[in-house]
């Protein structure tokens, strides 16, 4: 009898197990108060002249479509509609109330000529091109200050044709920072879907300054050895929603970030609420999810769920420096799928990289409530390398329920970090072995074990 009832326990926890899973995965996480990008007016490329031969130069073509669709904007916007075809551009601002609808087989291709990308004032919050002093690249889509904005179609291709850039790069040769595929300023309610981006520049997706935006639905390509093809950067925003994205890039598939160094502590504008749901993707150099490392603004309440980042050197990493300031503050990632991964999770106290000499060395980052839970790998090499800064501990680290099939005999190694941790496989280093009580030392933890983590112990206790 008794064995029976056991058995009915667990199978009654597998059942709910089963349809919560099932429940998050039907569902969408992003909520976009556009309607999918649908217009009263639609106009097409062509009608400004644009030729999609693949070599005709269309800037003037986008530029005066957009001019013309600003008069749309009291009028529930309208739809510039890109049809099959190779449309090569120079970079182009958008417009507010506008949905960019690029249809199946319509490619946007980037021109291959430096000046076709005009320089731009580097960003407040960096004080200077990422990587050059001084100004930097436009973006080859841009918007300044704009509303309303929808970037989608029918898995349309944004392609950058990045390798001059990389090119230049490695010859040593740019004069600016390099161009963004995407970047959106000082813009909210953006929404970027059902698209395919290919070798960009630089940085794929840009939202800085930013509210609202959703990114969903997107493939980001480009080769694994590019350089700094980042996937999606959200930098100095809030309320940023990215879900169903597949990345394959040459950096961070995802990376979280609020300015550099002195530069963006006196900016102040943090990321915060940015939510990261069902990402796949490899990075053979960096991070599936990065916060860092430029966070002097401050990054804080970052929720990231259901998680598969394969081939690649790391699985999550915040990145930071003496020099950042800033803090890394209430973070929450929680079912992650690692396999053939380096290093499933970094922190990483001394990552270096500043703007310029004069950056304050004892600014320090206070990096503070980083919960990890359900996470599973295979071929792992190390589990965690989790470097604070002497004298400020990272600290309410929290990991739970984490199995790891690790290669290397020590598979974690630690300092100047603390924090708590429960049910997590190969045993972890001697500052996060204390147990997780009370659940409110961990951010997030509390309400989740009640509800889902408890179920999931019971089928562990089962099959193995
Ligand atoms: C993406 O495309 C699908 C299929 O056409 C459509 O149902 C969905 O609404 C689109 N999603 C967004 C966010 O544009
Ligand atoms: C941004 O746009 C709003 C209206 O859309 C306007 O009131 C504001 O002045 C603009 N700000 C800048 C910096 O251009
Ligand atoms: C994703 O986009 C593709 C086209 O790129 C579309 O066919 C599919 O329905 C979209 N899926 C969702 C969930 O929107
Ligand atoms: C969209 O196109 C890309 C590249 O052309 C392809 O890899 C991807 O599978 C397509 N996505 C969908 C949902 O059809
Ligand atoms: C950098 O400037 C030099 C001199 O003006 C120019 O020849 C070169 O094309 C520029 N490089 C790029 C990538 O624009
Ligand atoms: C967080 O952002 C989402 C959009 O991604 C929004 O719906 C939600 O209201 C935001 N939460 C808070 C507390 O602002
Ligand atoms: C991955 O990076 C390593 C160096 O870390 C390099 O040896 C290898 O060729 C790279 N693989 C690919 C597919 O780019
Ligand atoms: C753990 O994560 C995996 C992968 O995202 C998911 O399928 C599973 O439902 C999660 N388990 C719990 C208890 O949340
Ligand atoms: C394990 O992962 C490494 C990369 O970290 C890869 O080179 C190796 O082929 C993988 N081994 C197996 C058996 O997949
Ligand atoms: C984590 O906390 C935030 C804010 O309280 C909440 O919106 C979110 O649903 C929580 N997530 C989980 C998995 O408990």
């Amino acid at each position: 009898m008794g064995t029976t009832l056991a058995m009915v326990i667990v199978a009654l926890a597998l059942l709910f197990l089963g349809e919560h899973s099932l429940a998050i995965r039907s569902g969408s996480l992003c909520k976009t108060t556009s309607s999918g990008g649908e217009r009263p007016h639609t106009v097409t490329i062509t009608e400004f002249g644009a030729v999609g031969d693949g070599v005709t130069l269309n800037t003037i073509a986008f530029i005066n479509a957009m001019y013309y669709l600003t008069s749309f904007e009291d009028k529930g916007g309208a739809k510039l509609f890109i049809p099959a075809g190779k449309w090569l551009t120079g970079s182009f601002i958008l417009v507010s109330h506008i949905t960019l609808w690029l249809d199946k087989d319509a490619v946007i291709l980037g021109s291959t000529i430096s000046d076709d990308w005009p320089v731009i004032e580097p960003l407040p919050s960096y004080g200077r091109g990422r990587e050059l002093p001084g100004g930097r690249h436009r973006s080859l889509i841009i918007g300044y200050n704009v509303t309303d904005v929808v970037i989608t179609g029918d898995n349309g291709t944004i392609d950058g044709q990045g390798s001059v850039w990389w090119n230049w790069f490695h010859g040593g040769t740019l004069n600016y920072t390099r161009p963004h595929m995407v970047e959106l300023i000082d813009s909210k309610d953006v929404l970027i879907s059902n698209l395919t981006f290919l070798n960009s520049p630089f940085w794929n997706i840009h939202p800085v300054y930013c509210s609202q935006v959703v990114i969903q639905n997107v493939t980001i390509i480009a080769p694994l050895d590019s350089p700094n093809t980042d996937g999606i950067d959200p930098d100095s925003s809030n309320n940023v929603c990215i879900e169903d994205c597949y990345i394959r890039t040459g950096d961070d598939l995802v990376a979280i970030k609020s300015g550099w160094d002195q530069y963006g502590i006196s900016f102040a504008h943090p990321s915060t609420n940015i939510t990261i749901h069902r990402l796949i993707g490899e990075t053979n150099v960096s991070a599936g999810i990065a916060i860092g490392s430029e966070m002097s603004g401050g990054v804080s309440e970052v929720y990231a769920e259901d998680i598969q980042i394969f081939n690649s050197k790391r699985g999550i990493a915040v990145k930071t420096s003496p020099g950042r300031g800033g803090y890394v503050k209430a973070v929450y990632i929680s079912g992650v799928i690692l396999k053939n991964v380096q290093i499933a999770i970094e922190f990483n106290g001394q990552y270096g990289e500043h703007p310029d000499e004069t950056y304050d060395p004892h600014a320090l980052p206070r990096i503070l409530k980083v919960t990890i839970h359900n996470v599973t790998g295979d071929n792992v090499t190390v589990a965690g390398h989790l470097e604070g800064i002497k004298g400020d501990d990272f600290l309410n680290i929290c990991l739970s329920d984490i199995n790891l099939r690790v290669t290397s005999r020590s598979p974690w190694t630690c300092s100047y970090v603390g924090g708590f941790s429960d049910f997590v496989s190969p045993d972890t280093c001697r500052p996060l072995k204390r147990k997780i009580y009370p659940e409110s030392h961990c951010y997030n933890l509390s309400s989740n074990l009640q509800s889902v983590a408890i179920p999931n112990r019971i089928t562990r206790w089962r099959s193995w």
